[in-house]
């Protein structure tokens, strides 16, 4: 049986990647921070489907310490999806240091340091890496910069872990486009929604699923490695 970990994976996107590992075989584990009820709920689904199929842990990424006690609890994995991430805006005039940490921290500085001391675990099953990107990783989205950047550093650090750690471990990314609405302090408003509809080719926001079957194509290409694939309905036609 092969093994998952899936970082912020109790709920959303996340979640969906948990589901659709474990219905093709994986036994996962669900990273959380602050989602613990969900975490719990959904390990208790997806035991009740298979047993010791799924545990929990908890991380607060942003902390080095906390990373490398979560990594050193795992001896055996097949499957990293750096998915935990933070969003919300941050205009030049308003951000400071602090959004600067908090953000480059959870979205770049984590899944780096995760691919680097899981690499000897994964490097013992051929395993790979998958990297949820988004499509603003190569063109800005508005008055979010740090958020920009970050995932910017996650595209390359995607091509150049994929080289560095090859022929051992393979390392892939899915770039998002607008698949569910930002939730508390990055909510849009109803015509934010509306313009953003418009934009995208194939008319309407994608799934959790779609994200989630781009993630299980990877894992199931044995010859690609260092490629991102956007999924996005064609909204990158209209950037
Ligand atoms: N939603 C979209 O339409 C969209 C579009 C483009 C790209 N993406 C990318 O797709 C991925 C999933 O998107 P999403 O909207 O489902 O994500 P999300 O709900 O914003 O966040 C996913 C999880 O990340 C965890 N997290 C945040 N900060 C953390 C920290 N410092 N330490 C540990 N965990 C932390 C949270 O876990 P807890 O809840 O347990 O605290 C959260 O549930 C992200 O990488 C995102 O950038 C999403």
């Amino acid at each position: 049986m092969k093994t998952a970990l899936i970082t912020g994976g109790a709920q959303r996107i996340g979640a969906q990647i948990t589901q659709t590992l474990h219905n093709n075989d994986y036994n996962v584990i669900i990273h959380y921070r602050h989602s613990e009820k969900e975490a719990q709920a959904l390990a208790q689904k997806l035991n009740q489907q298979r047993v010791n199929s799924a545990t929990i842990v908890q991380a607060e990424l942003s902390d080095i310490s906390a990373l490398q006690k979560l990594s050193n609890s795992i001896d055996h994995l097949d499957v990293l999806v750096n998915n935990a991430s933070v969003f919300y805006p941050t205009p030049m005039s308003e951000t400071n240091q602090n959004d600067w940490h908090k953000i480059i921290n959870t979205n770049l500085m984590a899944p780096f340091f995760l691919s680097q001391s899981l690499m000897q675990v994964l490097s013992e099953s051929d395993g790979c890496i998958i990297n949820i990107v988004d499509i603003h990783a190569q063109r800005p989205l508005k008055n979010h910069a740090i958020y920009n950047i970050s995932k910017a550093g996650v595209a390359m650090m995607t091509k150049t872990l994929a080289k560095e750690l090859a022929p051992k471990i393979r390392v892939c990314g899915v770039s998002p486009g607008s698949i569910l609405w930002p939730e508390n302090e990055a909510e849009l408003t109803t015509d934010q929604k509306y313009k953003m509809l418009n934009k995208i080719a194939l008319g309407k926001q994608g799934s959790a699923i779609d994200i989630a079957n781009t993630v299980l194509f990877l894992v199931n290409s044995p010859y690609i490695t260092g490629q991102i694939i956007p999924v996005d309905g064609g909204r990158t036609l209209n950037q």
